[in-house]
């Protein structure tokens, strides 16, 4: 079992209480710590939003959830009454300015205070100065915001500079949940942990990366936002950046976040702009078309928007890093939605050996590859290259060198919510995504989605159940090589 660093006694303020990401995620995330027992005596959830509600009426709603979210052998009665007891609910409308006197009556003076913004980002802004305004903002306060922050540089540069003048950037925490993914932070033990893989981990031994994040769920009752957003938005400026910040940043000195998120900074700088003349021959964009999906017929994507758009679903890109380490090493990033199935992975193709000296009786001999499966079955598979058993001649094969995580004593893995949840309660930012790095995604995103407008580049459309638009195949299959899944 890993070991626990305890936090202090807590508030968090839940603005947008009674939302989805609230429901499915948080409350779930706070429930799971409260029965691991890492929820000090006195601390409290306060939920809030513009509603208005009895805090008896949000216990029920809250339990409700619980049970719906969470399996039944998870829900303890006596954690269950724990929890609730927990519970409190303040009624506050961000966008107005009537005083917050109700959830001000509930806070604690000196414990720990987070403000959870699980609103619409339009509202971060409003939401800091408002905190200010009504004295909530104290040393040991700190303001979570969910992605996406803005919708392009100039709205995510308006939100930085407004929080910021209330909150120091050592209070803001930005999140990407895809940094609280337990394998993704394996990552950093992988790379850093072991002495093997750092020195093959550049332009001389990596031939190309690929990173993928594939769902097999459609928009469903998101079609509203998610037209306005588009994958690209959704999904790369924020999970596929920073997954690949963390494969390709040079190792930091120490784990220390402000270290860490130096060395990402770097790479975003160094992340080549796409242009109007390479967008076409370097990204895809498509959209799904009704298919099925696990043996289910799922409509198109059109169709659930109800009219024609020529939104993004899926977006392939090949980028590359100008740096010294990976100068002419490509990183393939794919995602999309109704892909054939769920999986995250990113995948380190290394060189094929130097010189060969076998011939062709023994077997064609593949390159290594290095598979880290972010989710599901979270692991690590190596390909190598082994010699069939027999005295019968010499034949090789690849076969893969296996650790599923699966395999570690803890038999549940945390939802990451849990994880980032606790590092704000801890003080620690080092899975938070700094200003500048926010910015520096966003630039780079600008930049493809201009390049796309002026070039006119429209979706293709894929079958959902596929993975994704033929166009996709071709990105790798001109280079001569081909997606791993
Ligand atoms: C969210 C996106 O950030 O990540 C969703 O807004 C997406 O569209 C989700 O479905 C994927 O997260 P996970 O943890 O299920 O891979």
């Amino acid at each position: 079992m890993a070991r626990f660093v305890p936090v202090d006694p807590f508030d968090i303020v839940i603005f947008g209480g009674t939302g989805d990401l609230a429901r499915r995620k948080l409350l779930p995330a706070l429930y799971h710590r409260d029965k691991d027992r890492q929820l000090p005596g006195e601390s409290q959830i306060i939920g809030s939003s513009r509603q208005s509600l009895t805090t008896e009426a949000y216990r029920e709603s809250v339990e409700e959830n619980l049970r719906k979210y969470l399996g039944p052998d998870e829900l303890v009665p006596d954690v269950v009454e724990r929890f609730l007891g927990r519970i409190h609910y303040a009624q506050v409308d961000l966008a107005d300015d009537r005083p917050w006197d109700e959830l001000k009556s509930l806070l604690a003076e000196h414990r720990t205070r987070v403000l959870y913004l699980a609103t619409i980002p339009s509202l971060y802004g409003n939401a800091a100065e408002r905190a200010a305004a009504e004295g909530v903002i104290t040393d040991r306060t700190r303001i979570v915001l969910e992605k996406p922050v803005g919708q392009n540089l100039e709205s995510a540069q308006e939100i930085n500079a407004h929080v910021g003048r209330y909150f120091s950037e050592s209070q803001i925490y930005r999140i990407d949940h895809y940094l609280g993914k337990e394998t993704v932070q394996n990552l950093l033990a992988l790379r850093f942990g072991n002495s093997l893989f750092e020195p093959l981990w550049q332009r001389a031994h990596v031939d190309h990366v690929q990173i993928t994040v594939a769902e097999s769920l459609g928009v469903g009752e998101r079609s509203g936002f998610y037209d306005r957003t588009g994958a690209l938005k959704d999904m790369v400026q924020n999970h596929l950046v920073q997954l690949l910040c963390l494969v390709a940043m040079e190792a930091p000195t120490s784990m220390d976040h402000e270290q860490i998120r130096d060395e990402k900074i770097k790479v975003l700088k160094a992340l080549r702009p796409i242009g109007v003349t390479d967008v076409e021959a370097l990204t895809v964009r498509g959209q799904y078309s009704a298919g099925t999906v696990d043996g289910e017929s799922v409509p198109g994507y059109a169709n659930e928007v109800g009219e024609a758009t020529d939104t993004e679903t899926f977006v392939a890109i090949k980028a590359h890093i100008d740096n010294w380490r990976w100068a002419g090493v490509p990183f393939y990033l794919r995602t999309g939605k109704r892909l054939a199935h769920k999986t995250s992975e990113v995948v380190i193709q290394f060189r094929p050996v130097a010189h060969s000296i076998f011939d062709e009786e023994t077997g064609p001999l593949s390159a290594n590859r290095l598979v880290i499966r972010l989710q599901p079955n979270e692991g690590v598979t190596l390909s190598l290259m082994t010699k069939d058993p027999g005295p019968g001649g010499f034949h090789l094969r690849s076969l893969p060198l296996d650790l599923s995580f699966a395999q570690h004593d803890q038999v549940r893995y945390p939802d990451a919510y849990e994880r980032l949840l606790m590092e704000v309660l801890r003080g620690n930012p080092a899975l938070f995504m700094r200003d500048d790095e926010v910015e520096a995604a966003w630039r780079w995103i600008d930049g493809i989605l201009a390049a796309w407008d002026r070039a006119g580049l429209k979706v293709n459309p894929y079958q959902a159940g596929s993975f994704g638009p033929m166009r996709s195949e071709m990105l790798l299959d001109r280079d001569g090589r081909s997606w791993h899944v």
